[in-house]
């Protein structure tokens, strides 16, 4: 973790980043998102599979180009994120479009663009891609998304595989679906789809959801329905504390055992897996204060640029980025944000020593669903984010200070002219 007194990434010490680019800067290593992927496709060795990365988890540009440099496809879930994809350098074949509510120009564009296929979630949406492919004179490659009613055993704000929940479609219509979708002409089904949530940190109800997926596919199969490709999307967990996240080679003995014998391709959507230990958040400390019986920790971050913790009381591990001397005592303090909301609070009672004005500190495991989730809520410098590879680092995004934040927005000219008085 520390080298040589201070938190790096890679070959490059944090504090240097933060020098040079001002906090609060999400820092993520290169190396270790190839890392990840890399197990997940020594992991399926002996069953290839395509992993599209879910884009929405960091949708860096770089980020996105650094997998797909080592075959990461692309996961997406708008039209803004297939662009993002495209920008990158991800191949079309290599992208899927999911997303609970595709719009007519997403799916034009979708099609136009020649994507591997589209996850559909719905009866409505299945007509939508029908008459748009009819218009384009194509035939739309789809799967439906299913909903297998398990639980996934992770928090119920990011549960989206049981029945009730608004993704997917009902595990027992689904049958029925596929055969509506056959008789159309601008649609072509070749796979299923399912995804029941993220940060799963038990093998289980990936096991359930996959042989439900599984059976469903053969019953679809044997129906006359050729599909070809089963995609069983992402949600593998991560440790953020002292989670114990399932091996890649689990994931892959668990599908070899449920495919056996089964001539399908595979498609896996991981997100959290490929980026989140692989990023940081630096941030600075503004002031740090007492009042009420407490001792807080005010930083230049907040949750306008991780709100994971207020959206999800999500734990990250804060760590100060100099190393604390051996002696050094460590008080409990709530760690918070600038940000004019009682939610903003990154921690309560995190260990750490009496840190003051201008010293920095880390959050961990921040490369998932961090920057993405931003705002420009109080008009704060926002992060900037840095790519390190090796000992070679680039800013893949500039901080924005506010004037940059607000030069699209506009004053119309009626109240342009001075103040008009009652
Ligand atoms: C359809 C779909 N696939 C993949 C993912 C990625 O999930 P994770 O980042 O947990 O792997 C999500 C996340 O919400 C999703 O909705």
């Amino acid at each position: 973790m520390y080298h040589g007194g201070g938190l790096a990434c890679e070959g490059v010490p944090l504090e240097e980043i933060a020098r040079e680019v001002g906090t609060p800067a999400y820092v993520y290593s290169a190396g270790a998102m190839r890392a990840r992927l890399r197990e997940f496709h020594e992991a399926f060795a002996d069953r290839p599979a395509l992993f599209c990365y879910a884009v929405k988890a960091n949708h860096n540009l770089a980020v996105i180009r650094n997998l797909a440099r080592v075959g990461a496809g692309a996961d997406t879930v708008s039209g803004g994120e297939i662009e993002r994809a495209l920008a990158a350098g991800v191949p079309p074949e290599r992208i899927v479009f999911a997303g609970v509510a595709k719009t007519d120009d997403e799916i034009r564009f979708a099609l136009s663009t020649g994507v591997l296929q589209l996850n559909v979630e719905s009866v409505p949406e299945l007509m939508r891609i029908d008459a748009v492919a009819r218009e384009l004179q194509l035939r739309a490659p789809v799967a439906f998304r299913i909903n297998p009613d398990v639980d996934a055993g992770t928090l119920s704000k990011i549960s989206t595989g049981r029945k009730g929940d608004k993704f997917g479609v009902p595990f027992d219509e689904a049958a029925d679906l596929y055969a509506l979708a056959a008789g159309l002409e601008g649609i072509n089904p070749v796979g299923l789809h399912l995804h029941i949530g993220s940060q799963i940190t038990r093998l289980d109800p990936f096991a359930a959801a996959y042989r439900r997926g599984i059976e469903l596919l053969r019953t679809i199969r044997a129906a006359g329905i050729p599909l070809r490709r089963l995609d069983l999307g992402g949600g593998f967990g991560v440790r953020y504390k002292n989670e114990e996240p399932v091996p890649a080679s689990a994931f892959a003995a668990l599908v070899q055992g449920l495919t056996a014998g089964l001539d399908v391709e595979l498609v896996f959507e991981p997100g959290r897996a490929l980026v989140a230990e692989a990023g940081a958040l630096v941030a600075s400390v503004i002031y740090r204060k007492e009042s009420g019986g407490r001792r807080f920790l005010i930083l230049d971050a907040g949750m306008n640029v991780l709100i994971r913790p207020a959206l999800y009381d999500a734990w990250h591990d804060v760590l100060p980025l100099a190393e604390p001397r051996p002696e050094a005592h460590l008080e409990p303090m709530d760690v918070v944000g600038p940000i004019c909301e009682s939610s903003d609070i990154f921690g309560r009672d995190r260990y750490l020593p009496l840190l003051d004005a201008g010293d920095r500190v880390a959050f961990l495991s921040a490369g998932a669903y961090g920057s993405v989730m931003a705002s420009d809520y109080n008009s704060r410098v926002s992060a900037a984010e840095v790519l390190v590879d090796g000992d070679r680092w680039a800013v893949v995004k500039p901080g924005l200070a506010p004037s940059r934040q607000f030069a699209d927005e506009t004053i119309p000219d009626w109240l342009a002219a001075g103040p008009e008085g009652d």
